[in-house]
């Protein structure tokens, strides 16, 4: 095991009503001005953001508001969210929503403390984050556990149209608390709460194929959290209100990217920062792009430690151990995967979200922009995202 440091902040306040307890967290973590940030719409047709704003008054908390944020979240917002916080002398964020409008929340709340761009911490000008106003969380969506994550992912819009989507990070962008309440999961489509069943068990895998040797508790925790995954994935798409399967996914989510089951391990993420091309260009969910990309990244990558794979196949996905040919097991875990995908309804490949094969090189180009490192277990190169974008056609 590597040496590391781990810091995990974050007070969690789990179960149903919990929302109601917004204004005394705000409270108890020194907020006196809130920015409450949402997404399109969810929130007010639910009624989320009339019991939240509710529960900031009965706290004597006064609060401003920014809707509209968009999946994959915008630099154009930010800017507007950074003049407003400044402006209104905001001193805590309050996100109502998935990964995009929390993510969105912690560049505001970084970004209106820093004298320059915003956008420095995600185009590699600056490095780690070190100062931002409190954020707290309120999820509505298990996915990008960004209720607890050191990350922010947000889509920067350039003049000539180009899209970057890239992630800035540092501790202090880990939410002050999280507050999850599973009941607000129930009114997720289909679509959204495969794409976040999938994420979750991505952030599993980009921290499962490691090279680092001899990690046994967190490779037995990343298992636990895909086998919880693989079943309780399963039952709530056919059960969509099961309290049990959603608080189980809910918790899953944040379990596999706070960090706790990636210590003293290389992780890789390549999949992840080919996946951002997929969504920037051809606009699917970030875990729709995932399920695309995951079997195909399994199969370039398997050769490189093919009884890891094999070790995934049997004690993940249930596959006997072909001992005389462990890279037969191997490929039936990869199967597996894609199979499940499919059955919880993602798409299967590129060429199902839009994708041409003239695409591929500028996919891969794209992703180097201003980013020449990705990937540790598959070390990334133009060359190897294209060859693997192809894999996924
Ligand atoms: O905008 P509204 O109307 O709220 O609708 C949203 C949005 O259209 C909808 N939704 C959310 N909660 C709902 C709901 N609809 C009905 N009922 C609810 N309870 O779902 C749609 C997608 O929301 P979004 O926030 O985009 O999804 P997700 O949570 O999957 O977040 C994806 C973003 O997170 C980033 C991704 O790259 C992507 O930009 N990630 C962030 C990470 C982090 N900060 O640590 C790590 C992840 O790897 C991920 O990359
Ligand atoms: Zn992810």
């Amino acid at each position: 095991m590597e040496n590391f440091t781990f810091y995990s902040p974050t007070y969690f306040v789990f179960g149903k009503g919990t929302e109601n307890e917004a204004g005394q967290y705000v409270k108890k973590y020194g907020g006196h001005k809130v920015l409450i940030h949402y997404g399109g719409g969810s929130v007010k047709r639910s009624g989320l953001l009339d019991r939240v704003k509710a529960s900031l008054d009965a706290a004597g908390i006064a609060h401003v508001e920014l809707g509209g944020v968009q999946p994959n979240p915008k630099s154009t917002l930010v800017y507007e969210g950074i003049e407003l916080a400044r402006k209104e002398n905001v001193d805590f964020l309050l996100p109502i929503g998935g990964g995009s409008v929390i993510d969105s929340a912690k560049a505001i709340a970084f970004g209106a403390l820093y004298d320059g761009d915003f956008w420095d911490f995600y185009c590699g000008k600056q490095g780690t984050v070190t100062k931002a106003l409190p954020v707290g969380a309120i999820t509505t969506l298990a996915a990008s556990g960004s209720e607890s994550s050191t990350d922010s992912v947000v889509t920067y819009v350039a003049e000539d149209g180009k899209q970057y989507k890239r992630c800035a990070d540092g501790d202090i962008l880990r939410p002050v608390f999280a507050i999850m309440n599973p009941e607000l999961l129930f009114t997720l489509p289909p679509y959204q709460t495969a794409s976040g069943i999938t994420d979750i068990i991505s952030h599993c895998l980009e921290r499962y194929f490691t090279k680092t040797p001899e990690v046994e508790i967190t490779d037995r925790m990343l298992e636990a959290v895909m086998l919880t995954m693989l079943k309780e994935g399963k039952r709530v798409m056919d059960e969509p209100d099961n309290y049990a399967a959603r608080a189980n996914i809910m918790w899953a989510a944040t379990v596999a990217m706070n960090g706790i089951t990636g210590v003293g391990r290389a992780a890789d993420w390549g999949t992840h920062h080919m996946e951002n091309e997929l969504s920037t260009s051809y606009g699917c969910s970030h875990g729709a792009g995932l399920a695309i990309l995951t079997p195909a990244w399994m199969t370039y990558a398997m050769n490189i430690d093919v009884m890891r794979f094999a070790q995934f196949a049997t004690r993940v996905c249930g596959c006997q151990m072909n001992f005389a040919h462990p890279e037969v097991t191997a490929k039936e875990g990869i199967e597996f995967m894609r199979s499940f995908f499919k059955s919880i309804g993602m798409p299967g490949s590129i060429s199902e979200i839009g994708g041409k094969d003239e695409d591929l090189a500028g996919l891969a180009e794209n992703m180097f922009h201003g980013a020449p490192n990705h990937g540790n277990f598959v070390k990334l190169t133009p060359q190897i995202a294209e060859e693997i974008y192809r894999l996924a056609l």
